[in-house]
C-alpha cells in the first residue's frame, strides 16, 4: 500500500499558496500600503482610508502577509505594523524593493503561462493586449514605476559589478538602455575625467535627466533619446546592462551590430547579464529569471557564455572574458572584431 506522502503534500500546498502571497504583496505595494505603515501599530481602517482600499479586504490580505512575517498585528487589536522585512517595501527605505513588487511584470502576465507553453510565445501581448514596451510607453505612471524597479535591481545586481571592470580614466562610456542612470553614475564616479552618454527610450528620460542632475553629473553626462537598433553614439566603452536578455537572438545580433557601427576602433563592450551553466542546468533563481523573460518579451531568454560568445561574434564583437559578480550577475567583456 502507498504510504501517505504527508511532507510532499505539505510542500506542494506551500507552493500552491505562495502564488497568492506574491500577488497580495504586489497588490498592497502597488497601492502604497507599506508607505502608510511603520514600527508603530496603526488601525487597518486608517491605512485603508489613506490608500483608498476596502477595510475588510485589506485586513484579510494583511492577515495573510502577517503569516509571512511582512506585517504584525498588535495582539487583541485591529492595529498593524510593518516588520523589518515588510519595511523594505516602503518607497523611502534606502534599500527599497517597493517598485520591484509594484511594477508591471510577472504578476500581470503569468496567468497566461499555459498559452506560452503551447505556443512558445511571450505571455505579455496576450495578457496586456500589446507588447510589454508599448504597454509601458502608453502609461507614464507604469513606466515610472518600471524604471524605478530597474534602478532598484541595478543597485543589487549591476552596481556591485562596477569594481570588476577596468574602466578608462578618460573618454566616453555609452550606456545603452541605461534607464535612470544609476549604473552610469557609478561608472562616472570611478574617474572624474570620464564622460558618459545615456541612451534610452524618450519616455524614460525625464527621470534619467533628473537622476543625473541630482548626482551632480549633468556637465559630463549626456542623456539622449535613441533606439537600441540604431547606430550607437561614438564611444570608447559601451555598456549593455540587463538589456540583451530582453530580446531574441536575431534582435541581440541587431543591437550588437548597431553598437559596433558606432564604436570607435579599439572600443570595448561591457555586458552585465547573468550567465547560465553550459550543461543546460540552472539554479532556481536563474530558471525563474529565464521564465520571467520568456513570459514578458518575445523570444527573450537567459543565456550561457557560449551563447553570448556566438551572438557577440555575429554582431561584430569578440568575447574576451566573463567573470561572476554577485549571485544573478556576470560581467562579460568584448572587443570589436578586427
Ligand atoms: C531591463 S531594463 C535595464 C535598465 C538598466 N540598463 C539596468 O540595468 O537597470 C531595459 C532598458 O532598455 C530600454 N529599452 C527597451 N527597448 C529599447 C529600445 N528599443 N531602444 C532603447 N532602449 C530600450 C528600456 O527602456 C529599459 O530602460
Amino acid at each position: 500500500m502507498l504510504r501517505e506522502p504527508v511532507a510532499e503534500i505539505a510542500a506542494l500546498f506551500d507552493v500552491y499558496q505562495s502564488g497568492l502571497v506574491f500577488h497580495c504583496l504586489c497588490a498592497v505595494t502597488r497601492l502604497g500600503v507599506p508607505d502608510h505603515l511603520g514600527d508603530d501599530p496603526r488601525p487597518v481602517a486608517e491605512v485603508a482610508a489613506a490608500v483608498g482600499a476596502d477595510t475588510d479586504a485589506l485586513r484579510r490580505v494583511l492577515r495573510l502577509l502577517a503569516g509571512h512575517h511582512l506585517v504584525e498585528f498588535e495582539p487583541g487589536t485591529d492595529e498593524v505594523a510593518l516588520t523589518r522585512r515588510g519595511a523594505l517595501l516602503r518607497r523611502d527605505h534606502p534599500l527599497s524593493l517597493a517598485a520591484t513588487f509594484a511594477t508591471l511584470g510577472v504578476s500581470d502576465v503569468a496567468h497566461r503561462t499555459a498559452d506560452t507553453l503551447r505556443t512558445g510565445r511571450a505571455a505579455a501581448p496576450v495578457a496586456l493586449g500589446e507588447d510589454f514596451w508599448s504597454f509601458l510607453a502608453a502609461r507614464p505612471d507604469r513606466q515610472t514605476v518600471f524604471s524605478q524597479a530597474m534602478a532598484e535591481q541595478a543597485r543589487l545586481l549591476s552596481l556591485p559589478c562596477v569594481d570588476l571592470v577596468d574602466w578608462p580614466t578618460e573618454g566616453v562610456v555609452v550606456d545603452l538602455g541605461g534607464g535612470t542612470g544609476a549604473l552610469l553614475a557609478a561608472v562616472l564616479g570611478t574617474a572624474p575625467r570620464l564622460r558618459g552618454v545615456l541612451v534610452d527610450q524618450p519616455q524614460v528620460l525625464d527621470r534619467s535627466r533628473a537622476a543625473v542632475a541630482e548626482r551632480g553629473l549633468a556637465d559630463r553626462c549626456e542623456v539622449r533619446a535613441g533606439d537600441l537598433f540604431d547606430p550607437a553614439p561614438p564611444g570608447d566603452v559601451y555598456v549593455l546592462s540587463r538589456v540583451l536578455h530582453d530580446w531574441d537572438d536575431e534582435a541581440v545580433v541587431g543591437i550588437l551590430a548597431a553598437v559596433a557601427a558606432g564604436a570607435r576602433a579599439g572600443a570595448r563592450l561591457i555586458v552585465f547579464e547573468d550567465v547560465l551553466p553550459e550543461d543546460g542546468s540552472a539554479t532556481a533563481a536563474q530558471a525563474w529569471a529565464d521564465i520571467a523573460m520568456m513570459l514578458l518579451y518575445e523570444g527573450a531568454r537567459e543565456r550561457t557564455a557560449g551563447q553570448y560568445r556566438e551572438l557577440l561574434e555575429r554582431g561584430g564583437w569578440h568575447l574576451r572574458d566573463a567573470v561572476p559578480g554577485p549571485p544573478g550577475m556576470h560581467v562579460i567583456e568584448a572587443v570589436r572584431s578586427a
